[in-house]
């Protein structure tokens, strides 16, 4: 390994939505440690999402939807891949949640301060600029609500590390099209914005060793 980044840029759009309704087919069963410690990562913090109503961005397969789901007042979970939405919606089936196919760097389809709280996961890194997605928060959050986020540690992307997958036909592996981001761009993008940072984490799965890069980064903001 050289120490370039080996992310691959490409165009913001399409061609992401078109990798994830290839992988849906197998997201839930691929061994994914990433996706595995972003679940326990976002049931362990302090979150106030019980009697909430929850704006989720990138759901994909529902994997944190259902969680989300059996403690919220409303759920509404974007995505813009409708392969992953088609398992999300088989997955979690309850009126108070809405699936809806949408592409998150667009204005986000809620009303200003009518959401609680807005959780993102693993999705950023497929967003070019962050600044519209701060924005769009702090439009649709009431004051005193919530944002969190969690992605793929910086350091694990400058080592190559970025959301990929083997096609069900092909077995070929195939990384999707992802953009760098560093710890500051997350934390001043959210101050920027007008929020206050009420916590960050750097996590690594069990049984890691103590001197792996951290796999995950999360940051909670407070509107
Ligand atoms: C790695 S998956 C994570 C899914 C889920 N949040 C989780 O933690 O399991 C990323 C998801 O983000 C979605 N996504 C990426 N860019 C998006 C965008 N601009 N608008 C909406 N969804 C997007 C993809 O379609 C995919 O379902």
């Amino acid at each position: 390994m050289t120490g370039e980044p080996q992310v691959r840029r490409a165009e913001e759009g399409s061609d992401v939505a078109q990798a994830y309704d290839r992988w849906s087919r197998r997201y839930d069963d691929d061994h994914n440690a990433t996706r595995d410690l972003d679940a326990r990562v976002v049931r362990g913090s302090p979150l106030h999402v019980a009697g909430s109503k929850v704006l989720e961005l990138g759901c994909g397969t529902g994997k944190n939807s259902e969680w989300l789901a059996a403690q919220a007042r409303e759920l509404v979970a974007l995505d813009f891949s409708p392969g992953m939405l088609d398992v999300a919606r088989r997955r979690v089936r309850s009126e108070r949640v809405r699936f809806v196919e949408h592409d998150i760097t667009r204005p986000w389809p809620v009303e200003a301060s009518s959401i609680d709280v807005v959780v993102g996961n693993l999705v950023l890194e497929h967003v070019r600029d962050l600044g519209p997605i701060y924005a769009e928060a702090a439009r649709v959050l009431r004051p005193g609500g919530e944002l969190f986020l969690c992605e793929l540690h910086p350091y694990r992307q400058l080592r190559g590390g970025q959301a990929h997958f083997e096609d069900a036909d092909t077995n070929e592996t195939i990384p999707v099209a992802a953009f760098q981001h560093s710890v500051s761009e997350y934390v001043n993008g959210g101050l920027a914005a007008g929020f206050t940072l009420r916590a960050l984490g750097e996590h690594l799965e069990e049984g890691a060793s103590a001197d792996a890069a951290p796999r995950l980064l999360s940051v909670l903001f407070e509107r």
